[in-house]
């Protein structure tokens, strides 16, 4: 039998943080090790464009985020790694999609919601600020999705909802036009981390509270040495699991190291001192993906070169399912 398709995608609009990588990164690389699984990751640059408006930030975020999963231990030769913006039988099924999603199933996605939401508190006009980008991004989310036939699409919990989107809109698809997609399935993975960040609230770029992945060794120290603590004295016991420190350590430490962190915890030990440790561990799993993702930051080319040898991957499976989608709508030759 087959293997099952496992496909994700990364919106390139920021840098790559701790939470990223623990959340996200290193489980997608550790399955994709395995050799269950046929995976497909990409880098989500059309979605970028919904957020971020400035070119050089999108462009720069592609080339952070390529590297760092590179850096991490994505093998290109096991998974087929691309960028979205390569592969142009996205947009045109895009369409394909949008012509056969209802509105009123669209309207009904969260991230719009909230933004009608926001400026109805705020009373302005409904529609303010909002684009036609954001609306119809589950739709763009479900090309990316049903392009590849994907089985499994593992996600954060924010997500699963534009994952039963993209499975109504194939199936309405399907009724309609014969059994040409997959229909696809959040996969939730309870056990990685949501990681806190420096104020103890979710690790996000929109709080501005991340750990960035890639920093020298002495703006890593500084930023662990930021994150929030109370003001327990050394010896004082503390209660570790409501600490965003032993959190993080939890997030990178072996069974024995966490013992051994809630045992100290539980001993009063400094907070200075819990950080120092806390940099230590983070640091020594950091140090050798941090020289390779130099490396590659220094020579985007090879990035580039990694990049469109996945594109012509990646464009086996959607040019071959565009064209029986073309035939099946009725765009045809005429003779
Ligand atoms: N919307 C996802 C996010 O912000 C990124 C994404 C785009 C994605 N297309 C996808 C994830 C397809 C899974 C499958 O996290």
């Amino acid at each position: 039998m087959d293997k099952k398709r496992v496909l994700t995608g990364i919106t390139t609009s920021g840098t790559p943080h701790l939470g990223n990588y623990v959340g996200a990164i290193r489980p997608a690389v550790e399955a994709s090790l395995t050799g269950d699984f046929e995976s497909f990751f990409f880098l989500a640059d059309y979605h970028a464009l919904i957020k971020c408006q400035d070119p050089e930030m999108v462009n720069q975020s592609t080339l952070e985020i390529a590297a760092a999963w590179l850096a991490l231990g994505l093998d290109p030769n096991q998974v087929t790694f691309y960028r979205q913006s390569d592969i142009p039988e996205i947009p045109e099924l895009t369409w394909f999609l949008t012509c056969m999603t209802a509105k009123g199933l669209v309207n009904r996605a969260h991230a719009y919601k909230s933004a009608v939401q926001l400026n109805d508190e705020q009373c302005e006009d409904p529609d303010f600020g909002i684009s036609m980008g954001l609306f119809s991004y589950p739709i763009l989310m479900a090309a990316d999705i049903l392009m590849f036939n994907a089985h499994n699409i593992p996600v954060g919990r924010d997500q699963i909802q534009h994952i039963e989107m993209a499975r109504d809109i194939a199936q309405r698809f399907n009724h309609h036009y014969g059994e040409l997609f997959v229909l696809p399935t959040a996969q939730v993975d309870d056990d990685s981390a949501v990681l806190q960040g420096l104020d103890g609230r979710k690790m996000s770029k929109s709080y501005g509270n991340t750990i960035p992945l890639f920093l020298t060794e002495k703006k890593l120290k500084k930023h662990i040495n930021k994150i929030k603590t109370n003001l327990l004295e050394p010896g004082d016991p503390k209660d570790p699991d409501s600490s965003a420190v032993f959190q993080i350590w939890q997030a990178f430490a072996s069974q024995d190291e966490i013992d051994y962190m809630r045992d100290a915890f539980a001993q009063g030990i400094a907070w200075g001192e819990a950080k120092k440790k806390l940099f230590e561990l983070v640091n020594s799993q950091l140090n050798e993906p941090r020289e390779r993702y130099f490396e590659l930051m220094a020579r985007p080319e090879e990035v580039e070169n990694i990049l469109s040898v996945g594109a012509d991957k990646a464009r086996v499976h959607s040019s071959a399912l565009i064209a029986k989608l073309r035939n099946a709508v009725g765009l045809r030759r005429l003779s």
